[in-house]
């Protein structure tokens, strides 16, 4: 049996259960009560539901709703990428944390901000949240993930769409950062436009990638040409499963200034125990 993951996001399968898995005792004592309910017409929630599950060009993506009787009667949403687990309604301290963290941080108001990677929009909320921010884009590669949002699969779909600050992008964060100012960037109906915060939350670190092609970002060259698209002093902010990583650091250190790597603790329900995520804050140059 795998050892869950000590952080945020979950990397183990030890407590996945699919429709044609086994259920445990527990559960199956919950199967029961919910068949005896059933015959007496009271309405209950399933115990798993896949909501969808679409191809992309970096794997499966899956959407599926489930309960964990011994942790209560809530949904909790998860995003799987392949067989990898992407992100968890579960626990979303740093999620919010990088949000929080970022903008603290920001100088000014009439904010315009980018959220690279929509997942289950956590941080997307925590940054709307913030009333200095007057127009957020919330950068998203996998359309899927942009439809369940539209379509309000998940629950905070609505608070995004209710809100006319935000904006859906649909694009490689990577590319659009990368990109010459003159003809592209962030914003498709802004070329050139420089914003006062960035908040990554794409890659599990700077070492562990979705996707190979994303280890190109984490270097001086690479992150100095994403900075293009920041105002000067503006913030970038990005969250890690791992623990301070010096290499990283370094780089940050050679494109901005006040960098600094926040621990994030929080408690982790599957594991019973204290776990962390890290926040990555720092400032171009004035
Ligand atoms: C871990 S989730 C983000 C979780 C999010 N912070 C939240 O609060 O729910 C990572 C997201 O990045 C998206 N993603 C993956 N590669 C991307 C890329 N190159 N550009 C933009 N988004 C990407 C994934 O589809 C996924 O939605």
């Amino acid at each position: 049996m795998a050892e869950p993951s000590v952080h945020g996001r979950i990397h183990s399968v030890f407590w996945e259960r699919g429709p044609h898995q086994c259920l445990h005792s527990a559960d199956l004592m919950q199967a029961r009560q919910r068949s005896k309910q059933r015959k007496r017409g009271t309405k209950v929630a399933r115990l798993f539901e896949q909501i969808d599950s679409q191809p992309s060009e970096i794997g499966e993506i899956t959407l599926r709703r489930r309960r964990i009787p011994a942790l209560g009667d809530r949904d909790i949403y998860e995003v799987k990428l392949g067989e990898e687990f992407l992100m968890s309604s579960m626990f979303v301290d740093a999620e919010v944390a990088l949000s929080d963290l970022g903008l603290n941080e920001t100088e000014g108001d009439n904010l315009s901000v980018v959220v690279g990677g929509l997942g289950l929009g956590y941080t997307a909320v925590a940054a709307l949240k913030h009333q200095r921010v007057a127009e957020l884009l919330i950068v998203e590669y996998l359309e899927p993930v942009i439809r369940w949002h539209q379509q309000e699969y998940v629950p905070l779909g609505k608070d995004i769409n209710a809100d006319p600050r935000s904006r859906y992008i649909h694009g490689s964060f990577f590319d659009l950062a990368n990109a010459e100012p003159e003809s592209g960037g962030f914003d498709p109906e802004a070329p050139g436009k420089q914003f006062d915060a960035i908040l990554l939350d794409i890659d599990h670190s700077p070492r562990a990638l979705l996707n190979a092609s994303n280890a190109s970002f984490y270097t001086t060259e690479n992150i100095s040409r994403m900075a293009r698209q920041l105002k000067p002093r503006g913030t970038f902010a990005m969250w890690s499963n791992e623990a301070e990583d010096n290499v990283f650091m370094d780089v940050l250190r050679e494109v901005f200034t006040d960098v600094e790597c926040h621990l994030v603790n929080f408690f982790n329900p599957f594991q019973n125990r204290e776990s962390f995520n890290t926040v990555y804050v720092a400032r171009k140059p004035g």
